[in-house]
Protein backbone atom coordinates (compact mmCIF):
# COMPACT_ATOMS: atom_id res chain seq x y z
CA UNK A 1 0.00 0.00 0.00
CA UNK A 2 1.65 3.57 -0.93
CA UNK A 3 2.25 6.04 1.92
CA UNK A 4 2.52 9.91 1.80
CA UNK A 5 5.37 10.58 3.96
CA UNK A 6 6.87 13.52 5.21
CA UNK A 7 10.24 13.51 3.84
CA UNK A 8 10.96 17.64 4.35
CA UNK A 9 9.86 20.37 6.54
CA UNK A 10 10.18 23.97 6.81
CA UNK A 11 9.03 27.27 8.10
CA UNK A 12 9.57 31.24 8.05
CA UNK A 13 8.07 33.58 10.20
CA UNK A 14 7.98 37.45 9.33
CA UNK A 15 10.87 39.03 11.46
CA UNK A 16 8.59 41.85 13.00
CA UNK A 17 7.11 41.10 16.06
CA UNK A 18 3.77 42.88 17.69
CA UNK A 19 3.43 42.27 21.50
CA UNK A 20 0.39 42.26 23.51
CA UNK A 21 2.28 45.81 24.87
CA UNK A 22 2.40 46.99 22.09
CA UNK A 23 -1.85 46.35 21.51
CA UNK A 24 -2.69 48.24 24.42
CA UNK A 25 -1.30 51.40 22.39
CA UNK A 26 -3.21 50.58 19.37
CA UNK A 27 -7.05 48.96 21.64
CA UNK A 28 -8.68 49.09 24.77
CA UNK A 29 -6.85 45.70 26.19
CA UNK A 30 -4.26 44.49 28.21
CA UNK A 31 -1.32 42.17 28.09
CA UNK A 32 -3.22 40.33 31.28
CA UNK A 33 -6.03 40.33 29.42
CA UNK A 34 -4.60 38.63 26.03
CA UNK A 35 -2.34 36.27 28.53
CA UNK A 36 -5.25 34.79 30.41
CA UNK A 37 -8.38 34.42 27.74
CA UNK A 38 -5.73 33.18 24.77
CA UNK A 39 -2.37 32.29 25.99
CA UNK A 40 -0.58 35.00 23.22
CA UNK A 41 2.18 36.68 24.16
CA UNK A 42 3.20 38.26 20.90
CA UNK A 43 2.78 37.47 17.14
CA UNK A 44 4.68 38.19 14.14
CA UNK A 45 3.80 40.50 11.36
CA UNK A 46 4.55 40.75 7.82
CA UNK A 47 6.86 43.53 6.27
CA UNK A 48 5.50 45.87 3.93
CA UNK A 49 7.32 44.47 0.75
CA UNK A 50 6.33 40.86 2.09
CA UNK A 51 3.64 38.37 1.09
CA UNK A 52 1.50 35.44 1.69
CA UNK A 53 3.70 34.93 -1.23
CA UNK A 54 7.02 35.29 -0.51
CA UNK A 55 6.66 33.77 3.56
CA UNK A 56 5.22 30.62 1.43
CA UNK A 57 8.56 30.46 -0.81
CA UNK A 58 11.14 30.89 2.23
CA UNK A 59 9.02 28.21 3.43
CA UNK A 60 9.21 25.96 0.86
CA UNK A 61 12.88 26.69 -0.19
CA UNK A 62 13.60 24.92 3.08
CA UNK A 63 11.56 22.22 2.72
CA UNK A 64 12.69 21.39 -0.36
CA UNK A 65 16.13 21.58 1.22
CA UNK A 66 15.53 19.36 4.04
CA UNK A 67 14.18 16.39 1.88
CA UNK A 68 16.78 17.07 -0.73
CA UNK A 69 14.78 17.47 -3.70
CA UNK A 70 15.23 19.48 -6.53
CA UNK A 71 12.10 21.42 -7.68
CA UNK A 72 11.51 19.75 -11.11
CA UNK A 73 11.02 16.23 -8.57
CA UNK A 74 8.24 17.54 -7.22
CA UNK A 75 5.00 17.02 -8.79
CA UNK A 76 2.46 19.11 -7.28
CA UNK A 77 2.30 22.23 -5.36
CA UNK A 78 -0.58 22.69 -2.92
CA UNK A 79 -0.76 26.47 -1.26
CA UNK A 80 -3.47 26.78 1.55
CA UNK A 81 -4.54 30.30 2.62
CA UNK A 82 -7.32 32.21 2.65
CA UNK A 83 -4.38 35.68 1.70
CA UNK A 84 -2.94 35.24 -1.29
CA UNK A 85 -0.84 37.59 -2.97
CA UNK A 86 -3.42 38.27 -6.37
CA UNK A 87 -7.42 37.58 -6.81
CA UNK A 88 -6.33 35.45 -9.61
CA UNK A 89 -3.40 33.22 -10.15
CA UNK A 90 -3.27 31.20 -7.65
CA UNK A 91 -0.47 32.37 -5.23
CA UNK A 92 1.12 28.42 -5.34
CA UNK A 93 2.43 29.59 -9.09
CA UNK A 94 3.84 32.45 -7.86
CA UNK A 95 6.11 29.69 -5.42
CA UNK A 96 6.13 27.34 -8.09
CA UNK A 97 8.36 29.85 -10.15
CA UNK A 98 10.14 31.16 -7.54
CA UNK A 99 11.43 27.93 -7.06
CA UNK A 100 12.46 27.46 -10.93
CA UNK A 101 9.81 24.41 -11.20
CA UNK A 102 8.83 24.15 -14.90
CA UNK A 103 6.78 20.73 -14.24
CA UNK A 104 4.03 19.29 -12.77
CA UNK A 105 1.02 21.67 -11.63
CA UNK A 106 0.18 24.23 -8.43
CA UNK A 107 -3.24 25.46 -7.49
CA UNK A 108 -3.92 27.43 -4.07
CA UNK A 109 -7.43 25.76 -1.14
CA UNK A 110 -8.99 27.79 0.76
CA UNK A 111 -10.31 26.01 4.10
CA UNK A 112 -9.25 29.03 6.32
CA UNK A 113 -7.99 27.66 9.54
CA UNK A 114 -7.97 24.34 8.47
CA UNK A 115 -6.70 25.22 4.64
CA UNK A 116 -3.17 23.16 5.63
CA UNK A 117 -4.85 20.01 6.74
CA UNK A 118 -7.59 19.90 3.58
CA UNK A 119 -4.41 20.32 1.23
CA UNK A 120 -2.77 17.39 3.45
CA UNK A 121 -5.43 15.26 2.40
CA UNK A 122 -5.68 16.31 -1.48
CA UNK A 123 -2.42 15.70 -1.70
CA UNK A 124 -2.20 12.53 -0.25
CA UNK A 125 -5.07 11.16 -2.36
CA UNK A 126 -3.04 12.22 -5.56
CA UNK A 127 0.22 10.19 -3.92
CA UNK A 128 -1.74 7.05 -2.47
CA UNK A 129 -3.43 6.23 -6.32
CA UNK A 130 0.01 6.95 -8.14
CA UNK A 131 -1.17 9.66 -9.91
CA UNK A 132 2.37 11.82 -8.59
CA UNK A 133 5.29 10.69 -6.17
CA UNK A 134 6.13 14.11 -4.46
CA UNK A 135 3.70 16.87 -3.31
CA UNK A 136 4.76 19.76 -1.50
CA UNK A 137 1.83 21.18 0.88
CA UNK A 138 2.29 24.80 2.59
CA UNK A 139 0.29 26.82 5.04
CA UNK A 140 0.71 30.42 4.64
CA UNK A 141 -1.29 33.25 5.46
CA UNK A 142 -0.55 37.03 6.38
CA UNK A 143 -3.81 37.51 7.98
CA UNK A 144 -2.23 41.06 9.34
CA UNK A 145 -3.75 42.28 6.01
CA UNK A 146 -7.16 41.35 6.65
CA UNK A 147 -7.42 41.98 10.57
CA UNK A 148 -9.54 45.15 11.73
CA UNK A 149 -7.30 46.62 14.13
CA UNK A 150 -9.88 48.92 15.52
CA UNK A 151 -11.29 45.64 16.56
CA UNK A 152 -9.77 44.01 20.56
CA UNK A 153 -12.34 40.97 19.38
CA UNK A 154 -10.07 40.16 16.83
CA UNK A 155 -7.15 41.76 16.81
CA UNK A 156 -4.85 40.70 19.30
CA UNK A 157 -5.38 37.18 18.21
CA UNK A 158 -3.83 37.05 14.31
CA UNK A 159 -0.37 36.39 13.47
CA UNK A 160 1.54 35.56 10.06
CA UNK A 161 3.61 32.73 8.97
CA UNK A 162 4.31 30.05 6.69
CA UNK A 163 5.08 26.27 6.93
CA UNK A 164 5.53 23.56 4.48
CA UNK A 165 6.22 20.10 4.38
CA UNK A 166 7.47 17.29 1.14
CA UNK A 167 5.42 14.46 0.72
CA UNK A 168 6.69 11.84 -0.92
CA UNK A 169 4.98 8.21 -2.02
CA UNK A 170 6.65 4.95 0.14
CA UNK A 171 5.42 1.54 -0.06
CA UNK A 172 3.89 0.50 3.12
CA UNK A 173 2.47 -2.69 4.56
CA UNK A 174 -0.84 -1.54 4.65
CA UNK A 175 -1.01 -1.34 8.78
CA UNK A 176 -1.15 1.27 11.59
CA UNK A 177 2.40 0.87 12.15
CA UNK A 178 3.55 2.34 8.63
CA UNK A 179 5.36 5.63 8.48
CA UNK A 180 3.35 8.53 6.85
CA UNK A 181 -0.32 9.78 6.64
CA UNK A 182 -2.58 6.94 8.45
CA UNK A 183 -6.08 8.35 8.33
CA UNK A 184 -7.40 12.06 7.95
CA UNK A 185 -10.85 13.37 8.79
CA UNK A 186 -11.88 16.86 7.27
CA UNK A 187 -15.11 18.03 7.72
CA UNK A 188 -17.47 21.43 7.00
CA UNK A 189 -20.63 23.46 8.80
CA UNK A 190 -21.50 26.53 6.11
CA UNK A 191 -24.74 26.64 8.29
CA UNK A 192 -22.40 28.31 10.81
CA UNK A 193 -20.50 30.32 8.32
CA UNK A 194 -21.31 33.55 9.34
CA UNK A 195 -19.68 33.05 12.79
CA UNK A 196 -16.59 33.75 11.44
CA UNK A 197 -16.27 35.84 8.21
CA UNK A 198 -15.07 38.47 6.60
CA UNK A 199 -16.94 41.60 5.61
CA UNK A 200 -16.48 41.96 1.81
CA UNK A 201 -15.07 39.71 -1.09
CA UNK A 202 -13.97 39.39 -4.51
CA UNK A 203 -17.71 38.65 -5.74
CA UNK A 204 -19.62 39.95 -3.08
CA UNK A 205 -18.01 43.42 -2.94
CA UNK A 206 -15.13 43.66 -4.70
CA UNK A 207 -13.23 44.50 -1.53
CA UNK A 208 -11.49 41.91 0.87
CA UNK A 209 -13.27 42.85 3.65
CA UNK A 210 -12.34 42.61 7.04
CA UNK A 211 -12.33 39.14 9.77
CA UNK A 212 -15.56 39.18 11.89
CA UNK A 213 -16.59 36.84 14.81
CA UNK A 214 -18.72 35.41 17.03
CA UNK A 215 -15.81 34.13 19.34
CA UNK A 216 -17.39 32.97 22.35
CA UNK A 217 -19.84 30.33 19.85
CA UNK A 218 -17.05 29.47 17.63
CA UNK A 219 -14.94 29.04 20.95
CA UNK A 220 -17.41 26.83 22.00
CA UNK A 221 -18.10 25.04 19.23
CA UNK A 222 -14.43 24.28 18.91
CA UNK A 223 -14.41 22.47 22.12
CA UNK A 224 -16.72 19.94 21.03
CA UNK A 225 -15.65 19.46 17.84
CA UNK A 226 -12.04 18.84 18.09
CA UNK A 227 -13.00 16.49 21.02
CA UNK A 228 -15.38 14.59 19.40
CA UNK A 229 -13.38 14.48 16.09
CA UNK A 230 -10.08 13.14 17.51
CA UNK A 231 -12.27 10.41 19.30
CA UNK A 232 -13.21 9.54 15.97
CA UNK A 233 -10.25 8.91 13.98
CA UNK A 234 -8.74 7.52 17.08
CA UNK A 235 -11.41 4.59 17.04
CA UNK A 236 -11.58 4.52 13.24
CA UNK A 237 -7.57 3.35 13.37
CA UNK A 238 -7.96 1.11 15.92
CA UNK A 239 -6.06 3.65 18.36
CA UNK A 240 -6.62 4.96 22.19
CA UNK A 241 -5.69 8.55 23.24
CA UNK A 242 -2.39 6.66 25.35
CA UNK A 243 -0.86 5.96 21.83
CA UNK A 244 -0.70 9.00 20.74
CA UNK A 245 3.00 10.19 21.25
CA UNK A 246 2.04 14.41 20.27
CA UNK A 247 -0.76 16.14 19.84
CA UNK A 248 -0.51 18.97 17.55
CA UNK A 249 -3.13 21.35 17.59
CA UNK A 250 -4.23 24.74 15.81
CA UNK A 251 -3.02 27.05 17.39
CA UNK A 252 -5.90 29.80 18.06
CA UNK A 253 -6.60 29.92 22.16
CA UNK A 254 -4.68 27.86 24.35
CA UNK A 255 -8.09 27.30 26.90
CA UNK A 256 -9.57 25.89 23.38
CA UNK A 257 -5.91 23.43 23.17
CA UNK A 258 -6.75 22.73 27.07
CA UNK A 259 -10.31 22.04 27.73
CA UNK A 260 -9.92 19.85 24.24
CA UNK A 261 -6.91 18.32 25.85
CA UNK A 262 -8.90 17.56 29.35
CA UNK A 263 -11.94 15.74 27.48
CA UNK A 264 -9.87 13.47 25.55
CA UNK A 265 -7.61 12.52 28.57
CA UNK A 266 -4.28 13.97 27.03
CA UNK A 267 -1.81 15.08 29.48
CA UNK A 268 -0.30 18.60 28.49
CA UNK A 269 3.39 17.31 27.79
CA UNK A 270 2.41 16.02 24.86
CA UNK A 271 0.86 19.07 23.36
CA UNK A 272 3.25 21.01 21.20
CA UNK A 273 2.71 24.77 21.48
CA UNK A 274 3.62 27.83 19.46
CA UNK A 275 0.86 30.34 20.38
CA UNK A 276 2.73 32.37 22.98
CA UNK A 277 4.97 33.60 20.00
CA UNK A 278 3.01 33.32 16.95
CA UNK A 279 -0.18 33.72 17.62
CA UNK A 280 -3.29 32.28 15.49
CA UNK A 281 -1.12 32.09 11.82
CA UNK A 282 -4.20 30.48 10.19
CA UNK A 283 -3.79 28.19 7.58
CA UNK A 284 -0.17 27.91 8.81
CA UNK A 285 -0.83 27.43 12.53
CA UNK A 286 -0.80 23.40 11.94
CA UNK A 287 2.39 23.40 9.59
CA UNK A 288 4.58 25.31 11.81
CA UNK A 289 3.43 23.78 14.72
CA UNK A 290 4.74 20.30 13.23
CA UNK A 291 7.79 22.34 12.33
CA UNK A 292 8.47 23.15 15.87
CA UNK A 293 7.89 20.18 17.14
CA UNK A 294 10.44 18.41 15.31
CA UNK A 295 13.20 20.95 15.07
CA UNK A 296 13.20 20.67 18.65
CA UNK A 297 12.91 16.94 18.58
CA UNK A 298 10.13 17.13 20.81
CA UNK A 299 8.46 14.94 17.70
CA UNK A 300 10.59 11.96 16.47
CA UNK A 301 10.45 9.25 14.39
CA UNK A 302 8.31 6.55 14.66
CA UNK A 303 5.79 8.79 16.74
CA UNK A 304 2.05 8.51 16.44
CA UNK A 305 0.79 12.47 15.99
CA UNK A 306 -2.33 13.44 16.22
CA UNK A 307 -3.11 17.01 14.24
CA UNK A 308 -6.24 18.66 14.79
CA UNK A 309 -7.98 22.45 13.41
CA UNK A 310 -10.61 23.83 13.77
CA UNK A 311 -11.65 27.45 11.35
CA UNK A 312 -13.94 29.65 9.60
CA UNK A 313 -16.66 27.84 6.89
CA UNK A 314 -16.98 26.50 9.72
CA UNK A 315 -14.43 23.80 8.89
CA UNK A 316 -12.59 21.01 11.50
CA UNK A 317 -10.33 18.15 10.70
CA UNK A 318 -8.04 15.26 12.31
CA UNK A 319 -5.14 13.65 11.36
CA UNK A 320 -3.00 10.80 12.22
CA UNK A 321 0.57 10.75 10.95
CA UNK A 322 3.11 8.42 11.90
CA UNK A 323 6.40 10.65 11.26
O1 LIG B 1 -8.80 30.05 14.24
C1 LIG B 1 -10.15 30.20 14.04
C2 LIG B 1 -10.88 29.84 15.22
N1 LIG B 1 -10.96 30.94 16.14
C3 LIG B 1 -11.02 30.67 17.40
O2 LIG B 1 -10.91 29.54 17.77
C4 LIG B 1 -11.29 31.79 18.39
C5 LIG B 1 -12.32 31.31 19.36
N2 LIG B 1 -12.66 32.30 20.37
C6 LIG B 1 -11.79 32.73 21.31
O3 LIG B 1 -10.63 32.37 21.31
C7 LIG B 1 -12.33 33.60 22.41
O4 LIG B 1 -13.73 33.62 22.35
C8 LIG B 1 -11.78 35.06 22.37
C9 LIG B 1 -10.33 35.07 22.78
C10 LIG B 1 -11.94 35.64 20.99
C11 LIG B 1 -12.53 35.92 23.37
O5 LIG B 1 -12.44 35.38 24.66
P1 LIG B 1 -13.74 35.15 25.56
O6 LIG B 1 -13.28 34.67 26.86
O7 LIG B 1 -14.69 34.29 24.78
O8 LIG B 1 -14.26 36.63 25.72
P2 LIG B 1 -15.70 37.20 25.33
O9 LIG B 1 -15.81 37.36 23.85
O10 LIG B 1 -16.73 36.44 26.05
O11 LIG B 1 -15.59 38.65 25.97
C12 LIG B 1 -15.47 38.85 27.39
C13 LIG B 1 -15.23 40.32 27.65
C14 LIG B 1 -16.15 41.24 26.88
O12 LIG B 1 -16.46 42.35 27.68
P3 LIG B 1 -17.87 42.45 28.45
O13 LIG B 1 -18.92 42.39 27.36
O14 LIG B 1 -17.90 41.26 29.36
O15 LIG B 1 -17.77 43.76 29.16
C15 LIG B 1 -15.33 41.70 25.71
O16 LIG B 1 -15.71 42.95 25.20
O17 LIG B 1 -13.90 40.67 27.23
C16 LIG B 1 -13.96 41.77 26.35
N3 LIG B 1 -12.86 41.69 25.41
C17 LIG B 1 -11.64 42.19 25.64
N4 LIG B 1 -11.14 42.85 26.71
C18 LIG B 1 -9.84 43.22 26.65
C19 LIG B 1 -12.87 41.12 24.16
N5 LIG B 1 -11.66 41.24 23.61
C20 LIG B 1 -10.88 41.91 24.51
C21 LIG B 1 -9.54 42.32 24.50
N6 LIG B 1 -9.07 42.98 25.60
N7 LIG B 1 -8.71 42.10 23.47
Amino acid sequence: MIRSVIKGFGAYLPERRLTNFDLEKMVDTSDEWIVERTGIRERRIAANDETTGSLAIRAAREALANASLTPNQIDLIILATTTPDETLPATATKVQAALGMTSGFAFDIQAACSGFMYALSVADNYIRTGAIRNALVIGADTLSRIVDWTDRNTCVLFGDGAGAVILSAEEGQGTTTDSGILSLILRSDGANRNMLISSGGVSASQSVGKILMEGREVFRFAVENMSKIAHEILSNNGFTIADVDCLVPHQANIRIIDATCRKLGIPSDKVILTLADQGNTSGASVAMALYDGITRGRIKHGDLLLLETMGAGLTWSAGLIRY
